[in-house]
């Protein structure tokens, strides 16, 4: 039986139009996504959005719609931007969505069945921003003189009764989870960081709200509705078909990662883990926390007016170009910053320069000296030879480690270790002098790099699907030649070839 993998982003709020911060999160899971689907697994990737709670009802109001009108209009922006995003997701989940009412509810009664959840007051801050209660030791006060959280986000002093989960309960067995799976969350500077939070003692989580009503209503207590990130969280599990333990999704749970942005790890890697030991259902195996983009070295906000759309970049440079600058810039789990010079730079060094080139004087080499034809592979082959293909033979495993471990940049800069090589070895090899001496060995040579864009190409797809497709047609690599396994199957010899096309052309800045 084919071995499965479940991979989700966040599900987004719906309060605002989505930023390159969303992108990346969703670009990231997306090559995971991929890659496994590469080696062979099968999949399922889940995105979403995130409807209910204040931040969006207070959205909605602002905007003078409907909560529920709004969210719609909010919800299929996302969708239009994961579609724009190549991003390759099995489902897309919307939390206002009568399925996830129903797990929410199921999850609840559970939790409530089980004694986890008791009825009583909740008195204390609350940030809406963040959709976070705080303590009074976590805030500060901000230099207009208003009460903040960590995060930046004003708070407020709630009362109200409340639902409460008994949190407190789960710091041991969170403790020995945490220690007994070093990797359950990563990288480790987050892990460190939950394991001080949860050091530092836990109290009960308030999980419902009086206030307002834009949430999935407690059962059997409509004047309350659910904490909106239980409700967020569940989404994870709806999308399984929960509670339904024979739905055709339900083979997915455990989910081997979530990834989430640093802001939000603690609800995925204590709420989340304490709700479903609480519920008797098992852990997902990993929280992987990406780090947090600025625009060029200011934080991106709606009111700076600096916040960078995804869509007018890709306009601009091209799908691709925006997937590879963004896993290749910031190492997964660091900060970093976007900015359209490195962007610039990265794709006229890195994608026309190094890969585009090696492409471009290879197959072209190949079009008007062999006839279009794919040579045969040299008999024997040289050193030279022998050193190219292996490096290029040992990117499956060496970009399949740093995926797997989401240190994506890693991956990339693997590949282009080889890109590198493989420009060197035509320099040295310089088959345009052999077609003056040695017409064979030129052929060689030429073959050689076929099979080394091949095999780059191969392993470059999760990150650029189009190109990297477009590339392998130009090698005429049959769909199932273009799976990790399928490099076993050699090209063919003699195969004819398509006239070359660039695939990454030198981006110009046009001067006003
Ligand atoms: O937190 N840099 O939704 P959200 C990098 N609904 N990543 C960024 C980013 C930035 N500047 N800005 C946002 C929520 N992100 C909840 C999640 S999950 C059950 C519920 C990414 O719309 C990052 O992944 O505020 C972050 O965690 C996520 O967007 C937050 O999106
Ligand atoms: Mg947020």
């Amino acid at each position: 039986m084919t071995k499965s993998f479940y991979v989700t982003t966040p599900i987004y709020y719906v309060n605002g139009a989505p930023h390159i911060g969303h992108a990346y999160t969703s670009i990231a899971a997306d090559v995971l996504a991929r890659w496994k689907r590469l080696d062979g697994y099968d999949v399922f990737f889940l995105t979403g959005t995130d409807e209910h709670g204040q931040k969006v009802e207070k959205a909605a109001l602002d905007a003078g719609v409907d909560p529920q009108t709004f969210t719609d209009q909010v919800a299929e922006q996302f969708q239009t931007l994961a579609v724009a995003l190549g991003l390759s997701n099995d489902d897309f989940i919307r939390t206002t969505e009568e399925r996830h009412k129903r797990a929410c509810a199921a999850l609840w009664t559970k939790l409530l069945d089980a004694g986890h959840i008791y009825l009583d007051h909740y008195e204390g801050w609350y940030a809406v921003r963040d959709e976070a209660f705080y303590a009074e030791d976590e805030l500060t006060t901000n230099v207009h003189g208003i009460r903040v959280a960590p995060s930046g986000a004003p708070v407020e002093w709630v009362r109200e009764p409340s639902y409460f989960f008994r949190l407190s309960a789960w710091q041991d067995k969170l403790l020995a989870h945490y220690e007994a799976n070093p990797d359950f969350i990563g990288p480790n500077a987050r892990r460190n960081e939950v394991l001080s939070f949860v050091k530092g003692g836990l109290i009960d989580l308030s999980v419902s709200r009086t206030s307002f009503t834009w949430g999935v209503p407690v059962p059997n207590d409509p004047a309350h509705v659910m904490y909106v990130w239980l409700d967020a969280l569940t989404n994870y599990l709806t999308a399984t078909g929960y509670p339904d333990a024979d739905a055709p999704r339900a083979r997915f749970w455990p989910a081997d990662v979530h990834m989430v942005g640093k802001d939000i790890i603690r609800f995925h890697a204590v709420y989340w883990p304490a709700f479903l030991m609480a519920a008797d259902i098992p852990l997902p195996k990993r929280v992987a926390a990406n780090g947090w983009w600025t625009a060029e070295g200011e934080k991106m906000s709606k009111s700076v007016g600096n916040v960078v759309e995804p869509n007018a970049l890709i306009g601009e440079f091209g799908l691709d170009a925006v997937r590879f600058f963004l896993l290749r810039e910031m190492p997964f789990g660091n900060d970093g910053d976007f900015s359209r010079r490195a962007l610039i730079s990265r794709l006229n060094v890195e994608l026309a320069n190094d890969l585009g080139n090696l492409c471009q004087r290879s197959l072209s080499m190949i079009a008007k000296n062999c006839d279009g034809k794919l040579p045969p592979l040299p008999t024997p082959l040289t050193e030279a030879d022998i050193a190219l293909l292996s490096q290029a033979q040992a990117l499956p495993a060496l970009l399949g480690a740093a995926i797997e471990a989401q240190a994506f940049h890693v991956a990339l800069e693997e590949a282009w270790k080889v890109i590198r090589a493989g420009n060197a070895y035509i320099d040295h090899q310089a088959p345009w002098a052999l077609k003056k001496t040695d017409i064979v060995r030129m052929a060689s040579v030429l073959r050689v790099l076929a099979d080394v864009i091949r095999h780059v190409a191969t392993v470059l797809q999760p990150f650029m699907p189009d190109s990297m497709g477009r590339m392998l047609d130009q090698l005429v690599v049959p769909a199932d030649g273009r799976t990790l396994a399928g490099l076993a199957t050699p090209l063919v010899d003699g195969t004819s070839l398509p006239a070359p096309q660039g695939i990454f052309p030198r981006f110009v800045e046009e001067v006003a």
